[in-house]
């Protein structure tokens, strides 16, 4: 295991062929998708620009519509939880420096907080965190390997409040039905949220997905791995509530209960 040396950035070769698009669940295909996010100029700081001028090669990953392989990325064998959305990074980093024995890669499409993730690894001289500056929605889709995942983390999402923007959450069940073919067996998908509408929306939803369980009933405590996000620190402020959701892929044995017969 190597995990003093960054490994290269892509190009990397493809483990295995992506998915024609017609095998995808229909709102995951190619073009036909909408986003979760505005692109939005918003401040970003000297050392955000400077981190993401200087360290991108090193630690970030371009877009690319082949399967990619972990073991070639992270230099290493290891469990990988990919992570939609890590904002300013801050929960990302104590997680991945909690769980040194796991491969992080985080997704996040905002200039700020990826510049902001790229200062944390190179500070914290975290080894097992890449990110990917790109739609998680496509990421999913075309980089992620079926079956490869050992968690997805996706914590406080855009809550998107108004009725016309709900279309544009994330949680939706063709990207849930997507997601779930990347876990594998036994693997976790942890969402957390501040907005009870979407909370509501998220239980719906991922009860309704079959290749999902819940692993509790209705909501989950927060584990006390998870530390508290700073969009979460801003809802509580505001006075709303937080929901956690954990479910995950049954081990392969549940789905066929006389395989080892
Ligand atoms: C409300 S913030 C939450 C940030 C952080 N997880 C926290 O709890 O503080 C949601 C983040 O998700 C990112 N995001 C939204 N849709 C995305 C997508 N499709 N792909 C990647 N990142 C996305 C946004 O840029 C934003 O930084």
């Amino acid at each position: 295991m190597n995990m003093t040396t960054p490994s290269p950035a892509l190009p990397i070769p493809a483990a295995e062929p992506a998915l024609a698009g017609g095998e995808l669940p229909k709102a995951a295909r190619p073009g036909t998708h909408i986003r979760s996010f505005v692109h939005r100029r918003g401040h970003i700081t000297l050392s955000q620009k400077e981190a993401l001028e200087t360290l991108t090669d090193t630690w970030s990953l371009p877009y690319t519509d082949r399967h990619i392989s972990f073991a070639q990325v992270f230099g290493r064998e290891a469990p990988t939880v990919l992570e939609i959305g890590f904002g300013m990074g801050e929960t990302t980093e104590k997680i991945a420096l909690a769980q040194p024995e796991r491969n992080f890669l985080g997704v996040e499409v905002f200039n700020a907080g990826v510049g902001a993730m790229l200062r944390r690894i190179e500070d914290s001289g975290l080894r097992n965190v890449r990110i990917v500056q790109h739609d998680a929605v496509e990421v999913m889709r075309d980089m992620i390997p079926p079956a490869s995942l050992a968690g997805v983390h996706i914590y406080f999402p855009d809550p998107w409040p108004k009725k016309r923007h709900h279309k544009r959450r994330l949680i939706q069940p063709a990207f849930i039905e997507l997601l779930a073919t990347r876990l594998a067996p036994g693997a976790y998908l942890h969402c957390a949220t501040d907005w009870q509408p979407y909370a509501e929306q998220m239980l719906e939803v991922l009860s309704g997905e079959p290749q999902l369980c819940n692993t509790c009933e209705g909501y989950a405590e927060r584990p006390a791995w998870r530390p508290q996000t700073k969009f979460e620190t801003r809802g509580l402020r505001l006075g709303h509530g937080v929901w956690d959701l954990i479910f995950e892929r049954p081990p392969a044995s549940r789905y066929s209960p006389r395989a080892d017969a």
